[in-house]
């Protein structure tokens, strides 16, 4: 099985290629892809979250049946350490990682929201960003976001 993922054809080694396989073992298990996290195995924490066609996605939850043929986006492909995304400079900025475990997640979710309004209230970016954080990163992560938002409108 081949899956799109950053960009590029993948394919699966056999024992990560059941259909009905979570998207998130096949990342981690199958293609040593292992920012993206384990944290509940049932949708609920989003240390898990990945981009599909842009969405926001919890992979733990994902089939691999599911994801065929979509374009699939993980951390490893959201910026590069010469071109980093607009976040991940805001992430450093306002030292928005504490333990870092939720922060991968936190990090798809706001690029996703990013992606569809580049001005989010705080009501928006707590109606996007479910992940669940148990360092309580909220107000960091909410100004990082504006920050981010800020440097993408100045670069339109
Ligand atoms: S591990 Fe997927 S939502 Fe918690
Ligand atoms: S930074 Fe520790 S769980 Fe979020």
């Amino acid at each position: 099985m081949e899956l799109k993922i950053n960009g590029q054809l993948r394919r699966l080694p056999e024992q990560a290629s059941d259909p009905e396989m979570p998207l998130l073992w096949a990342l981690r298990d199958g293609l040593d892809l292992t920012g993206t996290k384990y944290g509940c195995g049932i949708a609920a924490c989003g240390a898990c979250t990945v981009q599909v066609d842009g969405q926001a996605t919890r992979a733990c939850v994902t089939p691999l049946a599911a994801v065929q043929g979509r374009a699939i986006t993980t951390i490893e492909g959201l910026g590069s350490p010469d071109r980093p995304h607009p976040l991940q400079t805001a992430w450093l900025a306002e030292q928005v990682p504490q333990c870092g475990y939720c922060q991968s997640g936190m990090l798809m979710a706001a690029a996703a929201l990013l992606e569809k309004n580049r001005r989010p209230s705080d009501a928006d970016i707590d109606a996007a960003i479910t992940n669940l954080c148990r360092c309580g990163s909220y107000p960091r992560v909410r100004r990082a976001i504006k920050a981010a938002a800020e440097q993408l409108r100045a670069k339109k």
